[in-house]
C-alpha cells in the first residue's frame, strides 16, 4: 500500500456506516417510510414555477446561464433579510451570504471554524450529516445533555468550564434550536439568552441551524440565538422545507469579522450558488403571500403530526414515551424498557417499515433506546394505517427476535452492535 491509499482523516469520516443504506431502502418500492427529514412536495404550492422560471430563461442575455454573484443573487439576499424580518429588522441584505442549501454552509463555515483538537459542543443527539463535517475536521466533538426543553444550560455552562480546564479551545456550538432535528423539541424561550452569554463569556461561537424554524404549529416564530447577538452567532436558514429542498438555496449570516472570510470561503467552494435556483427561490418572496403559504404548510404538518399520534395512542398498551414536537417534521418515540432502537428496527423492516434508530444521531454511535420517527411525509390516512399495521405487530415481541431482515438486507443487524459495543 502507498501513502496515496492511505485515506485522509477527511475520507475516513465519509466512510459508509451500516446504517447508510437505511435512506436507500426507504426510497426503494414498498417501504412505509418515516425515515427521511423530507418535505411534503403537496404542502407547497409550486405550480407558478414553470412558467416562472420559462421567463426568467427568456431574458436577454441569458443572465439565468451565466456565474451569478459569489454572495448571491441580489434579489435573493433581499428576500432572505423579508424572510428574517420578524428577528431582526436591521439585518442588510449584504450580511447575507447564499449557499447551496444550509448544508452547504454547514461543510464551508465547519472548515473555516473548527481545527483539529478544538472542543466543539453539539445537542445530545444531533444531525448526522453535521457530524460528518465535524469529524471531517478533526473536532474534539462534545455532546451536551438537553431534555424536553432542548440544550440543558447548566450542562453547557459545565462542558464549557471542562473544555477549558482540559486546555481545549471551546470554539463552536453547533445547535438546532427549533423543531430539533433529531427530538422535535424547542429550545425554551428563558433558556436562549443563557445559551448566547455563555457561549460568548466562554469564546465560543455558535452556529444556529434554523432549517424547520419557520415550521411551528403555532405560526409563531420563536426568538432566534442570532437575535440576542448578530455578533456571536451564524444563523443558518434554508428554502428547503418551505419551498423545494431540490432547489437548493440555503443561507447564512455571519458576524460581520466573518463575512469577507465566509464570503470567499463559499466563492471557492461553488463560485456561485445555481442562479436560476435563487431567482425562484426570490420570487416566492417577491410575488407575496409566502406568509401565508409557510403558515399553511405548518398547519399541514401539525395535522400530519396528530394522525400519527392518534396511531400513538392507539398502542399505548407498549409504552411509548414521545414529546409532542412545536413544529418541524419529527417526532422521538423513546421505546418502553430501554429497548434497543436497532433491533426494533431489524423487525420494523420486516414489516416494510423503516424509521431511524437514536444511535445515528450520536457521535460515539452508542446503543439508544429512542427512535426518530419523519411524519412529515407520508399521507395523512397512510399515516395512522400504515403505523398501526406495521409498528403494533412489532412493538410486543420485539426484544424476543433476532435480526434476520436487517441482515438480508445488507444492514448489520445486532451481532454487528454487538461487537462494536464490545470494543
Ligand atoms: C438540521 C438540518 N440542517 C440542515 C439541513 C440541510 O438543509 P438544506 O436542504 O438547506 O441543505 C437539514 C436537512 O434535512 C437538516 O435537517
Amino acid at each position: 500500500m502507498t501513502s496515496a491509499d492511505e485515506p485522509t482523516r477527511y475520507a475516513r469520516a465519509f466512510e459508509p456506516k451500516p446504517l447508510s443504506r437505511i435512506f436507500e431502502i426507504a426510497l426503494e418500492g414498498g417501504y412505509i417510510s418515516f425515515a427521511s427529514g423530507d418535505p411534503n412536495p403537496a404542502f407547497t404550492d409550486t405550480g407558478w414555477m414553470a412558467e416562472e422560471a420559462a421567463r426568467l430563461l427568456r431574458q436577454p442575455g441569458d443572465p439565468m446561464l451565466q456565474y451569478g454573484s459569489g454572495a448571491g443573487q441580489p434579489s435573493t439576499r433581499e428576500a432572505i433579510v423579508e424572510l428574517m424580518a420578524d428577528q431582526r429588522a436591521d439585518l442588510a441584505a449584504d450580511a447575507v451570504q447564499v449557499f447551496s442549501g444550509a448544508q452547504n454552509a454547514l461543510d464551508v463555515i465547519t472548515r473555516l471554524l473548527v481545527s483539529p483538537g478544538d472542543a466543539v459542543f453539539v445537542d445530545e443527539d444531533t444531525y448526522p450529516a453535521m457530524l460528518n463535517l465535524l469529524r471531517a475536521a478533526g473536532a474534539h466533538v462534545i455532546p451536551v445533555a438537553t431534555d424536553v426543553e432542548g440544550l440543558v444550560p447548566e450542562a453547557l455552562d459545565a462542558a464549557l468550564a471542562r473544555a477549558g480546564r482540559e486546555g481545549r479551545a471551546p470554539r463552536m456550538l453547533y445547535t438546532i434550536p427549533d423543531f430539533n432535528n433529531p427530538r422535535g423539541t424547542t429550545l425554551a424561550e428563558d433558556r436562549r439568552p443563557r445559551v448566547v452569554e455563555a457561549c460568548r463569556a466562554a469564546g465560543a461561537l455558535i452556529v444556529e441551524d434554523a432549517a424547520y424554524s419557520q415550521l411551528a404549529f403555532d405560526g409563531r416564530r420563536r426568538p432566534s440565538l442570532w437575535s440576542y447577538d448578530p455578533q456571536a452567532v451564524f444563523h443558518l436558514g434554508s428554502f428547503s422545507k418551505i419551498l423545494a429542498p431540490g432547489l437548493r438555496v440555503g443561507w447564512a449570516v455571519c458576524p460581520d469579522a466573518y463575512r469577507a472570510l465566509v464570503q470567499n470561503a463559499a466563492n471557492s467552494s461553488v463560485i456561485s450558488p445555481n442562479v436560476l435556483a435563487q431567482e425562484l427561490a426570490a420570487r416566492f418572496v417577491e410575488r407575496g403571500g409566502w406568509r401565508e403559504a409557510i403558515r399553511e404548510s405548518a398547519r399541514r404538518y401539525s395535522r400530519q403530526f396528530e394522525a400519527f399520534a392518534a396511531a400513538l395512542r392507539t398502542h399505548d398498551d407498549v409504552g411509548l414515551h414521545y414529546v409532542r414536537p412545536e413544529g418541524g417534521f419529527f417526532c422521538w418515540l423513546d421505546l418502553p424498557g430501554g429497548a434497543d432502537a436497532q433491533r426494533v428496527l431489524d423487525r420494523a423492516l420486516e414489516r416494510k417499515l423503516v424509521f431511524l434508530p437514536g444511535t445515528m444521531f450520536r457521535i460515539d454511535g452508542a446503543t439508544s433506546s429512542s427512535v426518530r420517527a419523519a411524519f412529515s411525509f407520508e399521507t395523512e390516512e397512510h399515516l395512522d394505517g400504515a403505523w398501526r399495521a406495521s409498528w403494533a405487530p412489532c412493538a410486543p415481541n420485539w426484544r424476543a427476535k433476532t435480526p434476520q431482515a436487517a441482515a438480508e438486507r445488507g444492514l448489520p443487524g445486532a451481532a454487528y452492535w454487538a461487537l462494536r459495543r464490545a470494543r
